[in-house]
C-alpha cells in the first residue's frame, strides 16, 4: 500500500507543479502563446484534483481539523483556478483561432489576465498545501 501512496503523492505535487508553474511563467509574459499550454494544464488540474480526492480518502477521510481547513482553502482557490482558467482564458483562445487579427492584442491580453487572476490563488493553494500537515 505504501507504494501506493509514494506514487498518488508524487503525481500529484508533480501535476501541481506544472500547472502552478506553467500558470505563474505565463502570468509574468504576455509574449507567450498561452493557447498552446492551455489544455496540457486543463489535463494537469484534472490529474492533480483526481489524486488530490484520492490523497484526502487515504489520509483524512471525514475527519475536519485545522488541518482540513486549510487544506478546504488550498482546494477552493485550486478550483476558482480551474474555473478562472477555463472561462476567461479558454474563451479568449477559442475565440482567437478564428478572429480577425487586430483583436488578438485583445484577446492576448484578456488571457494574460486571466493566468494573473489564476496564479495569485494557484499560489495560495500552493502555501496551504505546504503548511496544512503543520497545523
Ligand atoms: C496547484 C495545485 C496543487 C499543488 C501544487 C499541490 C501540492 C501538494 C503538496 C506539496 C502536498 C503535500 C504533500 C505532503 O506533505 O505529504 C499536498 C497535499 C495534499 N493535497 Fe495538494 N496540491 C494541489 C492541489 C490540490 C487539490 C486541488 C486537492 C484536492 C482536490 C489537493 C488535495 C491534497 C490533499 C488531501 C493533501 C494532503 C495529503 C496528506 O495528508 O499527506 N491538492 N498537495
Amino acid at each position: 500500500m505504501q507504494y501506493v501512496y509514494i506514487a498518488v503523492v508524487g503525481f500529484h505535487v508533480m501535476a501541481g507543479v506544472f500547472w502552478a508553474g506553467t500558470t505563474m511563467t505565463m502570468a509574468r509574459d504576455p509574449e507567450i502563446r498561452v493557447e498552446r499550454l492551455l489544455r496540457p494544464q486543463m489535463g494537469a488540474a484534472m490529474g492533480v484534483f483526481l489524486t488530490g480526492a484520492l490523497l484526502w480518502y487515504f489520509f483524512h477521510g471525514a475527519y475536519f481539523g485545522s488541518t482540513e481547513m486549510v487544506l478546504a482553502l488550498g482546494i477552493l482557490t485550486a478550483l476558482a483556478a480551474a474555473g478562472v482558467q477555463g472561462a476567461v482564458v479558454g474563451s479568449a483562445s477559442r475565440q482567437l483561432a478564428d478572429s480577425d487579427p487586430t483583436a488578438h492584442p485583445r484577446l492576448r491580453a484578456r488571457m494574460t489576465m486571466g493566468e494573473r487572476i489564476a496564479a495569485g490563488l494557484l499560489a495560495i493553494t500552493v502555501l496551504c498545501m505546504a503548511v496544512a500537515r503543520f497545523l
